[in-house]
């Protein structure tokens, strides 16, 4: 579609507004990882943490956003890639609107996440990989999704016949099968102080 005739409009508010309204620096807490690795149970813990300690943040997570904005979308290549796009064009927005935003999508592809990192400012992307073993994943099989794979009832499943390419320089990794939520909550949460995205005298114990 030709986009000639579509000019960008210049908002009166801008992030800079919004992140001091808010009192925080948004961002982009992305999570990558096999099917079951744990991404969905960390994002949703760390997401509670930092909603006791009153920080504004929205969780987008890859099974729900398939019920609604993707659920056109499918399992192929090609469609793997619209996913994370669209959760990449979403979450700029959500950083744009003072948001710490937090996604757990499988995104297997190296050149997606990189996509979705170039979106953003170079602090505003952090990427955060769940290294859980596919032989761990696959035995806890928590949706019976693996036994399907195997018998060839679900096809392009990540770790069994469609890649999943690892983080080479993620912020942080997160050896998902070796410590509990609360460590890897831990993990996470002191990256955020450390690195100023949100208040070190937040209340946040560690
Ligand atoms: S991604 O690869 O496009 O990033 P996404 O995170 O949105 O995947 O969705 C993954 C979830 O969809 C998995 O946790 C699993 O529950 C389900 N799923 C269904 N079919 C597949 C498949 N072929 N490969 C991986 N996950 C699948």
């Amino acid at each position: 579609m030709s986009k000639e005739n579509i000019v960008w409009h210049q908002q009166n508010i801008t992030k800079e507004n919004r992140k001091k309204l808010l009192n925080q620096k948004p961002c982009i807490l992305w999570f990558t990882g096999l099917s079951g690795s744990g991404k969905s149970t960390i994002a949703n813990a760390v997401e509670a943490e930092l909603f006791k300690i009153g920080r504004k943040t929205y969780l987008l997570d890859g099974d729900n956003v398939r019920h609604g904005l993707n659920k056109d979308l499918g399992f192929s290549e090609l469609d793997r890639i619209e996913n994370i796009r669209r959760i990449g064009e979403v979450s700029k927005l959500f950083v744009d609107a003072g948001i710490i935003v937090i996604t757990a999508f499988i995104s297997p592809f190296k050149a997606d996440r990189q996509i979705a990192r170039s979106l953003v400012k170079y602090d505003e992307f952090i990427e955060v990989f769940v290294d859980t073993p596919l032989d761990i994943c696959e035995n806890r099989d928590p949706k019976g999704l693996y036994k399907k794979a195997r018998e060839g009832a679900i096809q392009n499943f990540t770790g069994i016949d469609s890649p999943y390419e690892v983080p080479t320089s993620p912020e942080i990794i997160i050896k998902n099968s070796k410590s509990s939520i609360e460590k890897n909550c831990d993990i996470i949460l002191n990256y955020l102080i450390k690195h100023g995205y949100i208040d070190g005298n937040c209340d946040y114990s560690i």
